[in-house]
Order: C-alpha cells, then sequence, then structure tokens
C-alpha cells in the first residue's frame, strides 16, 4: 500500500516535471509542422536539436516569437511573430536574451563596421546549431574571411593566457576544496573574474583586450597567491609531521635500548 502510494507519487513528480519541458522544448506546433517541411524549412529543426539552446529549452519561438500551441495562428504577427531577422538585424535579435555581450559587440569594431558588412553573431557561432563558445573560434579561416588574421591572432593570444591562468587557478582551488580547506570566498572571486573576462573578447580591441586581460590576470595572481599561501601551510604541516614521527621513533628506539640495557643488568 505505502509502496504503490510512493510510486505513484513519484510518477506524479516525474509528470509534473517532465510535461513543461516536453511542452516547450519538444512539442510545439512550430516543431511539428517544420519537422515535416523539406529544404530550409525543415533543416533548422534537426540543427536545433543539436544546440546550446535546445538543452537550455529555449526553442524556436522564444527566437522567432509567435505562438507555439496554436497551429493555425502560428506564425501571425498578431501573436507576436518576428520571422526571420535580416543580417543587420541579428545582434539585436540574439541580443534580447544576450544584453552584456551585445553591448560590448556594439561598442567594438564589428558592430561600428555592422551596416559595411562585419562579422555579426550567426557568422561567428551559426544559427540553428549554436553550442558553447569557446576560443577556437577564432582561428585563421574562420577570421581572415574579410581582413588579415593578425589582430585576430594577437586578441586570441591575450585571451588563451588568461583562460589557462583562470584554469589552473580553477584546478588549484578545486584540489584545496577535497583537502578540506574553506576556498567559497576564492571561488566567487575567480567566478566574477570569469565572468567578466568572457565579456572582453566582443569588442575585438587588441589594446582593449590586452588591458583588461591584464586586469583580469592581476585579480586571478591574487587568488594563486592566496593558494600559494596555503600550499606552503600545507608544505610546513608535513616537515612539523615528519620532525614529529622522527622524534617519537628516536624516543621510541631510546626506549628500547635504555630497556634492553636495565635488563640485561638484571641478568647480568
Ligand atoms: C502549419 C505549418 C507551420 C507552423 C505551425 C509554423 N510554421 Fe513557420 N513556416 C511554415 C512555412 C510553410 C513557411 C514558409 C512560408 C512562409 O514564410 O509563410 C514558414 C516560415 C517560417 C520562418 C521563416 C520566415 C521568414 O521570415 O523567412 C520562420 C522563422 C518560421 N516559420 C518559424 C516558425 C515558428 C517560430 C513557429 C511556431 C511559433 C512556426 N514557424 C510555425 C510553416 C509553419
Ligand atoms: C537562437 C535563436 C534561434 C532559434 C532557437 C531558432 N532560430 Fe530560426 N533563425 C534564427 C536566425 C538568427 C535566423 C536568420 C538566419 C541567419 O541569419 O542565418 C533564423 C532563420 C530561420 C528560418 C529561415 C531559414 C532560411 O534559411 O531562410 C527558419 C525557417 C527558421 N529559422 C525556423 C526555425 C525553427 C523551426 C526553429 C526551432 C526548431 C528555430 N528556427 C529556432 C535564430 C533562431
Ligand atoms: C567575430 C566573431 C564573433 C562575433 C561576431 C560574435 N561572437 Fe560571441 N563569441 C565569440 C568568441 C570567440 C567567444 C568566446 C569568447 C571567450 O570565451 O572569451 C564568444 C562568446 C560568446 C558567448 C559566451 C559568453 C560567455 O559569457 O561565456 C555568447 C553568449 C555569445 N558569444 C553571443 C554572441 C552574440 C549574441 C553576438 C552578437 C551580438 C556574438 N556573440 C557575436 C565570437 C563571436
Ligand atoms: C530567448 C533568449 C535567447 C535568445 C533570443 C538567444 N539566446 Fe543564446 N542562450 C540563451 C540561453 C538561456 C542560453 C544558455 C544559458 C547560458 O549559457 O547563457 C544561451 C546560450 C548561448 C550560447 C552559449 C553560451 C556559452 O556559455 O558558451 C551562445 C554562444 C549563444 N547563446 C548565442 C546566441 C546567438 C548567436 C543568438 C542569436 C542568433 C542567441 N544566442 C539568441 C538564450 C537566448
Ligand atoms: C564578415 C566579415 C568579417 C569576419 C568574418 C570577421 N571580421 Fe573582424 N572586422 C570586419 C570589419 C568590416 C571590420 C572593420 C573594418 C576593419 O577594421 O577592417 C573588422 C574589424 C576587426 C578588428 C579591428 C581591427 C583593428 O583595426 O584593430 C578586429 C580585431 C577583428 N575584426 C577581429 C576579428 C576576429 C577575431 C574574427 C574571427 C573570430 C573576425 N574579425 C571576423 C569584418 C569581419
Amino acid at each position: 500500500m505505502i509502496r504503490t502510494s510512493i510510486s505513484l507519487f513519484v510518477l506524479m513528480l516525474f509528470t509534473l516535471l517532465a510535461a513543461p519541458a516536453l511542452v516547450l522544448a519538444a512539442d510545439t506546433v512550430c516543431i511539428e509542422c517544420h519537422g515535416g517541411q523539406p529544404g530550409p524549412l525543415g533543416e533548422p529543426v534537426g540543427q536545433w536539436r543539436t544546440s546550446v539552446h535546445a538543452e537550455n529549452g529555449i526553442s524556436c519561438h522564444e527566437c522567432h516569437g509567435g505562438d507555439p500551441t496554436d497551429y493555425a495562428m502560428a506564425m501571425s504577427p498578431d501573436k507576436g511573430f518576428i520571422g526571420a531577422p535580416e543580417y543587420a538585424d541579428v545582434p539585436d535579435f540574439c541580443g534580447r536574451c544576450h544584453v552584456g555581450v551585445a553591448d560590448a559587440y556594439k561598442g567594438g569594431a564589428h558592430g561600428q563596421a555592422l551596416e559595411a558588412g562585419a562579422a555579426q553573431c550567426v557568422v561567428c557561432h551559426g544559427n540553428h546549431a549554436i553550442q558553447r563558445a569557446n576560443l577556437d573560434l577564432i582561428n585563421e579561416e574562420a577570421c581572415s574571411q574579410c581582413h588579415s588574421y593578425e589582430r585576430a591572432a594577437l586578441i586570441r593570444l591575450s585571451l588563451v593566457e588568461t583562460d589557462t591562468m583562470i584554469n589552473t587557478t580553477e584546478a588549484d582551488l578545486e584540489r584545496l576544496y577535497r583537502l578540506g580547506f574553506a576556498v567559497d570566498e576564492m571561488e566567487d572571486g575567480l567566478f566574477n573574474q570569469r565572468n567578466s573576462f568572457h565579456r572582453i573578447f566582443h569588442g575585438v580591441d587588441v589594446e582593449r583586450v590586452r588591458a583588461e586581460t591584464a586586469d583580469v590576470q592581476a585579480e586571478v595572481g591574487k587568488i594563486s597567491n592566496q593558494v600559494a599561501e596555503i600550499d606552503t601551510t600545507i608544505q610546513e604541516r608535513k616537515l612539523w609531521g615528519s620532525a614529529v614521527l622522527g622524534l617519537f621513533i628516536l624516543a621510541g628506539v631510546i626506549f628500547l635500548l635504555v630497556r634492553k640495557a636495565y635488563e640485561e643488568e638484571e641478568r647480568g
């Protein structure tokens, strides 16, 4: 009896949790109808399924607007449908959600030269199969389509250097955490630095990237100095530990020798 009600409860919980995800991420009328279309009308569905957006429940209508529950009126402008954006409208289209990135982008050389055909969001990230971003997006093939790679390479260099430093410090903090040290404050500091770090790229300005990554490196450097201090303490503790252990062994040996001498004396 109890067992049945527990499994019933679990089932209900599961349905409650799964239902919104199914409605939003899989079963919209947009996906149903477009999934059955040939060519460019159908392709977005399969591509989108592999994306970081699908993974996070951002479906067609979150980007394109419209009513995901009304088969007949789904794409009516009255239902908020905005369709596919023109080339120069993409930054605002994506910037509804990625506000900080879009601001950095607009203030930089690409944003300023947008009307002249500079790279915008989907040129670098794609549109429907967007994956988590990383610095490999900066590569000669992608960046030399419109200009030389030289400046891009300098930007990449500063960013990779800082990225490596952040990752090393992260690994150090994990190690200390596993040893039982309180690392919350350092974790928070690193988290903030990582956030500001990932905002630097979109301004595509070599001097600013250098100055801002230097700031991040200085702050991360402070955290790794704290790590080094803790490591020194650990070393000292180990040294003291072995010294104390050595003393104990010595005391033991002396004790045995003394006892042996005493026993021999007793016998003799
Ligand atoms: C009943 C089938 C059907 C449904 C439902 C449907 N679409 Fe479409 N969609 C189409 C067809 C057909 C086209 C191409 C002709 C046109 O633009 O009307 C299209 C075109 C589009 C375009 C390209 C428009 C452009 O500006 O070039 C987008 C974006 C789009 N649909 C998104 C959606 C979204 C988001 C939903 C759900 C809110 C949706 N569709 C629901 C059939 C459908
Ligand atoms: C992250 C935002 C985003 C999501 C989510 C998204 N789209 Fe799009 N879609 C775009 C952008 C941006 C364009 C404009 C194409 C371009 O500039 O490359 C576009 C274009 C389209 C077009 C026009 C295709 C063409 O080649 O002209 C269709 C149709 C479409 N999307 C349907 C869908 C459907 C169906 C889904 C859900 C499975 C979906 N989109 C999900 C951003 C998105
Ligand atoms: C010239 C290529 C390029 C353009 C244009 C571009 N991006 Fe990026 N984007 C990148 C690269 C490279 C990264 C990785 C940067 C990093 O890890 O520091 C990235 C990272 C991101 C991230 C992850 C940020 C984070 O905090 O981890 C988001 C979100 C993003 N871009 C969205 C956008 C949007 C929205 C636009 C348009 C307004 C855009 N990107 C334009 C190349 C580009
Ligand atoms: C309706 C809101 C919304 C829109 C519009 C949108 N995104 Fe996203 N995007 C998200 C969410 C939510 C995530 C996952 C959470 C996160 O990591 O930021 C995400 C993740 C990303 C990531 C991975 C971030 C990372 O940490 O590496 C990139 C890149 C990205 N989006 C680019 C775009 C681009 C390009 C567009 C326009 C074509 C766009 N997004 C439109 C909400 C949106
Ligand atoms: C679709 C074309 C296009 C692509 C692709 C492109 N850019 Fe650009 N980029 C431009 C335009 C246009 C400008 C502004 C005019 C100029 O400075 O050449 C610009 C300017 C720049 C600048 C500033 C130049 C300066 O004077 O310092 C940098 C840095 C830059 N881009 C980096 C990149 C990187 C990194 C990538 C690849 C991830 C990339 N670009 C991909 C078109 C593009």
